[in-house]
């Protein structure tokens, strides 16, 4: 599973492959948007043009794109911006990125802390898809073993509040 670095905040964030970039960052409370996007975001319909990112790197392997392809809103809307622009409502994310959030606004200390997000390993992440709700992760094979005969999962005693 992709893990996505937001190098202003410090942060590696897991998500599935093919989820939408604004919805993983917002889920994790990851601020996207300075003062006009927070007054009034689009909610993720490539209209406002408050949700920029910064993608500084990517990690490469599988010829699988990293990022969905830039989608004709943002084709027209970031003409004039970098190229490395994206806007974040619009991006799936397939593997695991580096990504800049709200880089109109200045980043104390930029330099070092973009070299040092791309020197830290990035690890593409788990090969199976995390359960969630048992207080604990299970993998899938585990819960498939685990919910046979349609027997609700065991938990143990740490697990229950
Ligand atoms: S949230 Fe409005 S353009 Fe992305």
């Amino acid at each position: 599973m992709p893990v996505i670095r937001f190098v202003r905040e410090g942060v590696d964030v897991e998500c599935y492959p093919g989820e939408n970039l604004r919805e993983v960052a917002l889920r994790n409370g990851v601020e996207l948007y300075g003062l006009k996007g927070k007054l009034g975001n689009c909610g993720g319909c490539g209209q406002c043009i408050t949700c920029f990112v910064d993608v500084i790197d990517i990690v490469e392997g599988d010829n699988i794109l990293a990022l969905s392809r830039r989608t004709q809103v943002e084709e027209l809307k970031l003409r004039r911006r970098p190229k490395t622009w994206r806007l974040a409502c619009q991006v799936l994310v397939q593997r695991s990125v580096l990504i800049l959030t709200r880089p109109q606004v200045s980043l104390s200390d930029a330099e070092r802390r973009v070299s040092a997000a791309r020197t830290a390993e990035l690890l593409s992440g788990p090969t199976e898809w995390p359960l969630y709700g048992l207080g604990r992760n299970v993998s899938a094979e585990q819960s498939a073993t685990s919910n046979e005969g349609d027997e609700e999962p065991a938990l143990n005693s740490d697990t229950v509040a």
